[in-house]
């Protein structure tokens, strides 16, 4: 898989539509809403804790705003065309920790609570997958989570991503002794991606 094709450049729109969402860059207006949400005890159960302002601020400036000017892509905001309104992330990042299957590239969201039940994070992945496949040419692409994360791992086999047990692996972010450190990896290959697009496009 495609460590290589991480350093290629490539050209993706800054601002892509869907039939009910906008993916794009961020803005300043983002952070306050996104703030809001990452100090959901509820939006944050899977992760080792809640975020403040501060810490959240900081993961869009120092973890996803780098990603995209490293790569042309990233985690992009998802705005809710009806409303114009922030309603959380999804996209694709870069994995470099140690672990049998990276480097790889992760498709990933989180929504505020309100925006769940409504297809929204299965509508901006399926595109996050669209341009992983198409634009960047990817083999594979990759999701993990913990194994309770039953709503994650629902967008994930609704994308046609599908797990195999033996890829199960201990998260080395997150620390031992951890009930989150436990991770269940979902994987998709580019010809199974068009077969699954192709069959819902068919039915
Ligand atoms: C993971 C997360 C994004 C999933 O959100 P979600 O709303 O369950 O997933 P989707 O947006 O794909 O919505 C699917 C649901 O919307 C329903 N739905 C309603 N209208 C729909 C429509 N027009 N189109 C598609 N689905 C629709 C589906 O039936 C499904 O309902 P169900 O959960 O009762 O089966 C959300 O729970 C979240 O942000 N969690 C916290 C962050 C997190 O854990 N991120 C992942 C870390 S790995």
């Amino acid at each position: 898989m495609g460590e290589a094709k991480a350093g290629e450049p490539v050209t993706v729109p800054s601002s892509i539509a869907t039939e009910r969402l906008l993916l794009r860059r961020w803005t300043s207006a983002d952070l306050a809403p996104f703030a809001a949400m990452n100090a959901d005890p509820v939006v944050m159960e899977h992760f080792p804790s809640t975020m403040t302002r501060e810490e959240s601020d900081q993961f869009v400036s120092e973890h996803i705003a780098k990603h995209f000017d490293e790569y042309g892509y990233g985690l992009w905001a998802i705005e809710r065309r009806d409303r114009r309104e922030f309603v959380g992330f999804a996209g694709l990042m870069w994995q470099r920790f140690d672990a049998s299957f990276t480097p790889a590239l992760e498709v990933g969201w989180r929504l505020s609570r309100p925006n769940w039940g409504q297809g929204f994070a299965t509508e901006a992945a399926t595109e996050a997958l669209r341009i992983g496949f198409t634009d960047l040419s990817m083999d594979e692409i990759v999701s993990m989570t913990s194994p309770r994360n039953t709503r994650s791992i629902a967008v994930m086999q609704r994308l046609g991503m599908s797990r195999n047990p033996s890829d199960d692996f201990d998260h080395p972010r997150v620390p031992v002794g951890n009930p989150l450190r436990r991770h269940v990896l979902y994987r998709i290959a580019a010809n199974d991606w068009r077969h699954h697009v192709n069959v819902r496009a068919d039915g």
